[in-house]
């Protein structure tokens, strides 16, 4: 029982990052705020806004969830303060354990291997199954952007579990009319699933995000979003604003619950730690500055949209160029749907890019098989886990429902965070006397307002949300014990496994 919770010690994780290669540091606080933005502001903002002012029914007309309407606003402040409450715990850990790999590798140090195992096995909802929704939430908007031109069949643009679950009776009605293949309708995202595989391509060949190709694509987001505020905010109609909160304080959690997929990334470059430049100053600003920019953001869009039209039409799988169409601004939604399309893309990068180190730092550890760490001979890239990745991502997008799938992955990401704030006053108890660059200011009440502020979120997710996350839970441990638990380098005593995914000349394993 014990050994389930032995724990990594900090020396050992910077001297593993070491001794397996380390990567070049060549990251600045800019570079850090420019690399939040382009993992964070994507389908969150283009296109769960839509639900989360307008909430979700059921076919059956059960509601699924309350939305917001135009006080959506304030879900998006209130998820700015419980982001912020997170991100001071995740920049005090990353900037003292400065490793790829981010929460799993935290709560290594702090929680003990099993609740690792369990971090590692969140994050995989937060980017493989994220960006099943991202990709999806991309194929609404390139269906729409190619429109004037092409018309892909229905059938082709709409998943399975997509079309089951709406409530739109067009749609509906595609169960009756797709083709049929062993009397099975055919039913699937086509763009989605074609856009994954294309920039899994990408990754295993080597091109990964670049700095500069990631500037560019945020240059790009934030002059789209600049003119979808700027443009709409002269358009506004008071009256939309009226009520501000039709389903009271319920909205406006249920809201945020499925919103909070806007704010998932500001994490994400914590996984950067390895190539950040004095990470123990940068890592801290990077992470809170991007934060607050994304939040102002946010604000400001949710205000115009709700007040361009009413929130109720927001429901749509791209609300914002759907918001310049009915206000009859449809010059300027084609221009929306380009700057969804490329942010998204930017976003299905990072994640793409990020999943398979996750899938790494856990292999190095011996909880996952050596090849999960192996790269490719000529492309030095951890192909097997991309491609993995890329397969397993892209037959998701073909066939899921995108709501469902924003659930899951908030859940996951939520109860990895609310374990990361959790870890922090743990470590202070721990290993009091070991340097903190960063601290958390007011650590005991800040630590543990963090983590029941996550629970709180986690607490607007509709049922169903809950029973997968607890079958996905039950499969993670039971994937645990059949291996990790076997095959922990830690508990074996064995040296850590190094990025060709061999164990280093000399060693005893
Ligand atoms: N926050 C990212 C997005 O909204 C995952 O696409």
């Amino acid at each position: 029982m014990r050994s389930l919770f032995q724990r990594k010690q900090i020396a050992d994780l910077i001297h593993d990052t070491e001794a397996s290669g380390g990567l070049k540091r060549a990251l600045g606080t800019g570079d850090l705020v420019m690399l939040s933005i382009g993992a964070v502001i994507g389908a969150g903002i283009f296109s769960t806004l839509g639900t989360a002012a307008a909430g979700e029914t059921l076919p059956t007309g059960e509601v699924v969830r309350y939305g917001a309407g135009p006080a959506l606003v304030l879900s998006f402040l209130l998820l700015g303060a419980v982001c912020a409450l997170a991100a001071l715990c995740y920049a005090e850990l990353a900037s003292m354990i400065p490793q790829a790999g981010s929460a799993y590798a935290y709560s290594y140090a702090t929680l003990g291997e099993l609740i690792a195992w369990i971090i590692g096995w969140d994050l995989i909802l937060e980017y493989a199954v994220g960006n099943v929704a991202v990709a999806i939430a991309w194929a609404g908007y390139f269906n729409s952007l190619i429109s004037p031109w092409v018309h892909i069949p229905d059938w082709l643009t709409h998943g399975y579990y997509n079309v089951h679950a709406s409530s739109d009776p067009a749609i509906r009605a595609l169960i009756d009319t797709a083709p049929r293949v062993l009397g099975i309708p055919v039913l699937v995202n086509l763009p989605a699933f074609l856009i994954v595989m294309a920039i899994t391509w990408l990754l295993v060949i080597g091109v990964k995000e670049s700095t500069r190709v990631n500037n560019v694509m945020v240059v790009v987001k934030l002059l789209v979003l600049a003119v979808f505020i700027g443009v709409g905010a002269m358009h506004i109609n008071p009256a939309n604003y009226t009520p501000f909160a039709p389903n009271g304080f319920t909205g406006i959690h249920q809201a945020a619950a499925i919103v909070f997929f806007a704010y998932i990334g500001f994490d994400a470059i914590s996984t950067a730690a390895e190539e950040t430049k004095d990470p123990q100053r940068t890592m801290p600003r990077g992470i809170l500055i991007g934060l607050a920019v994304c939040t102002i953001i946010y604000v400001i869009v949710g205000a115009v949209a709700t007040g361009l039209i009413p929130y109720q039409q927001l429901k749509s799988s791209d609300p914002l160029a759907h918001a310049f169409n009915v206000a009859g601004l449809t010059q300027f939604s084609w221009l929306i749907s380009l700057g969804a399309v490329v942010s998204m893309a930017a976003v299905l990068l990072v994640f793409q890019y990020g999943q398979p180190r996750i899938f790494y730092a856990m292999a190095r550890d011996g909880l996952l098989p050596p090849w999960a760490a192996k790269l490719h001979p000529k492309y030095r890239t951890p192909h097997v886990t991309t491609l993995a990745t890329g397969v397993l991502v892209a037959l998701g997008s073909l066939v899921a429902d995108d709501a469902a799938t924003y659930d899951l992955t908030n859940i996951g990401t939520l109860s990895a965070f609310m374990l990361v704030c959790l870890g922090v006053p743990v470590l202070r108890l721990k290993d009091p006397d070991r340097p903190r660059p960063f601290k958390v200011p007011f650590v005991w009440p800040v630590s543990l307002a963090g983590a029941g502020a996550c629970l709180f979120v986690m607490q607007g997710l509709p049922l169903h949300a809950w029973i997968r996350f607890g079958i996905w839970l039950a499969i993670g441990l039971a994937l645990y014990f059949a291996y990790g638990y076997r095959h922990s380098v830690l508990r074996r005593g064995a040296p850590p496994v190094s990025l060709d995914g061999t164990t280093p000349p000399g060693s005893s394993a």
